[in-house]
């Protein structure tokens, strides 16, 4: 007789953000819509560089712990990233999610988090890599761009790819310095986001050089 399955446990997710947090609004929207157990994963802490921002009110609204680490706080980027890491640590996490959060993290996040932190860039990567992923874009004349999950290696935007998804650009895109580009962009990511981190916490997934596979 074919043994049952054994339900697994729901992965647990640290989700990092520097700014406005709809990328997070989406992954608490959508981890709600479909239930913990048939999503895969709970978000069971959101963390911040900054104070004062949505994304931290956001999280505050459905109840999630939040934490802080500021870099000003810390003697040295490197004691930063040590806290930072050790704050994530704290909370038990599967996988990190990076949604918005614009700082770079160090060698020490990297040792204890390298493989299953995932971050979210609005660009086409390798193309347009940075803070200014959708700005870089339209100044190069860029006819399609997008936004890309990855995996974050200890360059900058250079992890392996999981998954990507196209946007347009259109003329009048020019006008508003990429404010409805991004506005664009961040609709297709939210659901790109959304989608991949469930895929990777239901199915689990191997890293094979710069391929993702999802089992
Ligand atoms: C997203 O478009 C994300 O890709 C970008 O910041 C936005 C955050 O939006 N991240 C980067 O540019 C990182 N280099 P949100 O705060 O509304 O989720």
């Amino acid at each position: 007789m074919a043994a049952k399955p054994v339900a697994q446990r729901a992965k647990r997710l640290v989700v990092l953000v520097s700014g406005s947090g709809t990328n997070l609004q989406a992954l608490i929207d959508g981890i709600a819509a479909a239930g913990v157990e048939a999503y895969g994963a709970e978000i069971v802490a959101v963390g911040a560089d900054r104070d004062g921002i949505e994304g931290l009110a956001r999280a505050e609204r459905a109840g999630l712990p939040v934490f802080v680490r500021r870099v000003r706080d810390h003697g040295t980027r490197e004691e930063w990233d040590a806290a930072l890491a050790e704050a994530v640590a704290r909370h038990e996490p599967d996988l990190v999610v990076s949604a918005g959060f614009m700082k770079i993290v160090g060698k020490e996040f990297l040792a204890r988090f390298g493989g299953r932190f995932v971050n979210t860039h609005p660009a086409l990567l390798p193309s347009f890599p940075g803070a200014h992923g959708v700005r870089d874009a339209l100044a190069y004349g860029a006819r399609v761009t997008g936004c890309t999950v990855h995996f974050v290696d200890d360059g900058v935007d250079t992890g392996p790819i999981i998954a990507q998804g196209v946007v347009e650009v259109r003329d009048e895109d020019y006008e508003d310095e990429g404010a409805a580009l991004h506005e664009r962009i961040k609709e297709v990511e939210r659901k790109l986001l959304v989608d991949v981190v469930g895929r990777l916490a239901r199915n689990g997934y191997r890293i094979e050089g710069r391929k993702v596979v999802i089992q």
